[in-house]
Parts: structure tokens; C-alpha cells; sequence
């Protein structure tokens, strides 16, 4: 059974086209990746455990929900994960955030890790990990391998455009961790861009091409 879910909501839908177009500045760029990973959060978060509670409304006691509490972790592959972190947080702002620094080798497309900063009690939270771009899936791969080692088991990948070579890569390597992405593109092309895509995210998030 495949774990790939888009979440296409118009809203999203809508500002995904402008994050994808070449005329697109880095400063809206940077507001509208914020602004996606906000909206999905909601369903990227819709499973999050609820627990009791005994309240007083102005009428009477209830029984109502609130959330459980469960330990969470939002872990951005640098770089261009790093802007989908604050969207998430203004949902969970007592999640914790983990870092894993990871490129793509420009030649081989293998990705080299570089950085690795981890709550301490990494193998005891729900973890969202976050990058625009699930492309050939190496970095997703590797950032999930790196996880794993430090006895983490509960992963989600989350992601804005995702390559079908992608998905299957990743589906392969790691079977039990979902997939939501707010775009499944046609392919990667020669060079291991998504297509249509929107270019290379960490460059275009921080302006440095
Ligand atoms: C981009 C993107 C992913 C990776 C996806 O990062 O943010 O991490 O490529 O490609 P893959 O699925 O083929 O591994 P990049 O390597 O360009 O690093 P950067 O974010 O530092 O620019
Ligand atoms: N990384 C990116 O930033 N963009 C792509 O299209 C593929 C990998």
C-alpha cells in the first residue's frame, strides 16, 4: 500500500504555483513556503493523539478533549528544510527541532551528511521531517537512516514537491513512513531536478543563486 498522500487544498494549490514560478522574488518565496507548511500542518498533524479533560463552562462541567502531549520533533534537512520549520511550529510550538545538515553531491547526486543535532530524546518522539524537495529521495533516505541509528521509529516525511522516483525510493527503503507532499510532479529530468518542479529550493529560499 502506498504511504503517499498530496494534501491539495486549493489554498495550497493556489500558492504552489506561485512558489513554482521563476519570477517569483526569495522574499515571497520564503513567506509562501512558511505559509504551506502552515496550511499543512493541519492535516500533517491530523492524527495527533487527544485525551480527556474535565472542564467548567459558564453553564456547567464537561468532559472535553485536549491534546495528549506526546512528545513531538520537527527535523529540517538543511538547508531548504529550514523554512518549513516556523509554519509547523506556529501549530506545535512546544515541539522540539532537530537539525540534520545534508547536500547533494552536484556530480553523483548522493547525499553527503554534514551536521547532525538532535533532541536527546529523539527515540522517544513522533518525528515530522521536513524538506521542500523529495527528488531522487538520497536525502530523505539518509536523513531517515541517521534517525533510525539514534532509535528513532515513529517518522513522517513531509515535503511540497515530490518526484515519483522519489516517492519509490524512499517507500522502498523506509515502508513504514509516510509520505505527504502538496505536489506529486511528472519526473526528474537529466540533472535530478523535479519537473516541473521549482528549481533548487535552498537557493531559492535563500537567494544565493
Ligand atoms: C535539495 C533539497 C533536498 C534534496 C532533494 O537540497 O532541499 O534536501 O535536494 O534531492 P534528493 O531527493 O535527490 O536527495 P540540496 O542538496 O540542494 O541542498 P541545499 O538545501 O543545501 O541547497
Ligand atoms: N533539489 C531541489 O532543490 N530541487 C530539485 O528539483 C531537486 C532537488
Amino acid at each position: 500500500m502506498s504511504k503517499v498522500q498530496v494534501i491539495a487544498h486549493p489554498l495550497i494549490q493556489h500558492k504552489l504555483s506561485i512558489l513554482r514560478r521563476t519570477d517569483t522574488s526569495t522574499k515571497a518565496f520564503r513567506e509562501l513556503v512558511d505559509e504551506i507548511a502552515m496550511l499543512m500542518g493541519y492535516e500533517v498533524l491530523r492524527d495527533l493523539p487527544l485525551e480527556d479533560v474535565e472542564i467548567e463552562t459558564p453553564i456547567t462541567k464537561t468532559v472535553q478533549k485536549q491534546l495528549a502531549g506526546k512528545k513531538l520533533a520537527i527535523v529540517p534537512i538543511l538547508r531548504a528544510g529550514i523554512g518549513m520549520v516556523d509554519g509547523l511550529l506556529s501549530l506545535v510550538p512546544a515541539a522540539k527541532v532537530g537539525h540534520i545538515g545534508m547536500y547533494r553531491d552536484e556530480e553523483t547526486l548522493q547525499p553527503v551528511e554534514y551536521l547532525v543535532k538532535l533532541p536527546e530524546d529523539i527515540d522517544q518522539r513522533r518525528i515530522f521531517v521536513v524538506d521542500p524537495m523529495l527528488a531522487t529521495g538520497g536525502s530523505a533516505i539518509l536523513a531517515i537512516d541517521s534517525l533510525k541509528k539514534r532509535g528513532a521509529s515513529n517518522i513522517t516525511f513531509v515535503c511540497l514537491v515530490a518526484a515519483p522516483e522519489g516517492v519509490a525510493a524512499l517507500e522502498e527503503a523506509h515502508p513504514e513512513v509516510p509520505i505527504l507532499t502538496a505536489a506529486l510532479d511528472e519526473r526528474l529530468n537529466e540533472q535530478g531536478y523535479i519537473v516541473p518542479g521549482l528549481g533548487d529550493a535552498g537557493d531559492r529560499l535563500f537567494g544565493t543563486k
